[in-house]
């Protein structure tokens, strides 16, 4: 048989060779791939051949090599999963050890704020994300054709434009009041769309919380005090000021900023030199969606607001940009294993 023959019968037989035990492969790799083994003879052999034969042998004696070498490394990781099987009597065995995952940030501070709320007597609401044209905008006073729509760039369902992806939590208050006669004092997290041009740093969704507070005699005074409980518990710092703001569902409107302080370089940063960072807006419920939600407005009032969940996960955890939150990059959600 010519030397080409004998290898390619070589090649077939490797292939075909399975190992029972350790011994076996072992005397496999001996006679294949050992100092004496068939291969060290064939490049002996070779070095003798005419020159024209030398490229196609050569071909086929790497090919028989490599064959053989990963043989034997198959064989070696099928024998060791064979007989590291765990005994199932060795009750001296270690157990194997649990991956933990971790919550994402946003759950983090969500859960947070909720536990925050719910100590004062706030309970959880929710409400759909597809939602309709009444509860996202014209029960919170703002009518069709209302310049104020353009604040939330709206998705809407394409079939059926009365439908849209909700473009902020307030949605759940209408419900909510519609559904509940007061005293209200909820809390409705959830996630909300803006069709905003897609960079770098803009979302096209985003989390919300919203706050919703009906009773008589409520007052201004009374978000006041709540807002400062609030931010005291979050971020440990209760200095805040409400600077007067428009949104349409309140009246009057407010932007709430904490006074984060000038420490160190990261809160010059944060803050923009000035200390202050704006965290949500909020305001006294206007009297008209009391009244959508047929709440008598000469008989209670209320307050409620609105904060972005990830902005503030952003601030608690010094995260710099917010892709992270939505990459789902495992080495970056790790790090938030040892958070509740
Ligand atoms: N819905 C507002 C937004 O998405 C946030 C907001 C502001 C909610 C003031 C409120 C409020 O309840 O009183 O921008």
């Amino acid at each position: 048989m010519q030397m080409k023959d004998k290898i390619k019968k070589n090649i077939i037989e490797i292939e075909s060779f399975v190992a029972n035990t350790n011994e076996d492969l072992e005397d496999f790799r001996i006679k294949y791939l050992g100092k004496k083994g068939l291969l060290a003879d064939y490049f002996t052999d070779f070095k003798s051949l005419d020159n024209d034969k030398k490229k196609d042998v050569g071909q086929l004696l790497n090919q028989l090599k490599t064959t053989a070498q990963l043989k034997v490394e198959n064989l070696k990781t099928k024998l060791l999963s064979k007989t590291s099987k765990p005994k199932l009597n060795d009750l001296s065995r270690p157990g194997d050890s649990i991956q933990i995952g971790s919550r994402h940030p946003i759950s983090i501070v969500k859960n947070r704020i909720i536990d925050i709320f719910s100590n004062i007597g706030f309970t959880i609401s929710e409400g759909p994300e597809i939602e309709d044209d009444w509860h996202n905008f014209s029960a919170l006073n703002l009518p069709e054709h209302h310049p104020a729509r353009d604040m939330q760039d709206t998705f809407f369902v394409e079939k059926n434009p009365d439908y849209l992806l909700r473009t902020h939590t307030s949605s759940v208050q209408v419900r909510f009041m519609e559904n509940n006669k007061p005293p209200i004092r909820t809390i409705s997290p959830g996630r909300v769309y803006r069709n905003e041009a897609i960079s770098a740093r803009s979302h096209c969704f985003f989390h919300q919380i919203e706050g919703l507070c009906i009773d008589k005699d409520i007052s201004f005074a009374d978000l006041k005090q709540t807002l400062e409980y609030f931010t005291n518990q979050l971020f440990g710092k209760s200095k805040i000021r409400l600077r007067p703001s428009y949104f349409p569902f309140t009246e009057p409107s407010a932007e709430v900023d904490v006074y984060w302080g000038l420490n160190n370089e990261t809160d010059y940063k944060m803050t923009k030199g000035t200390g202050w960072l704006e965290i949500m807006g909020c305001g006294m419920v206007d009297p008209n969606v009391l009244q959508n939600c047929n709440i008598d407005p000469n008989e209670y009032s209320g307050f409620a607001f609105g904060l972005g969940i990830d902005r503030i996960a952003l601030l608690l955890h010094q995260i710099e940009d917010i892709r992270l939150l939505s990459e789902n990059d495992i080495r970056f959600l790790e790090q938030f294993k040892a958070s509740f």
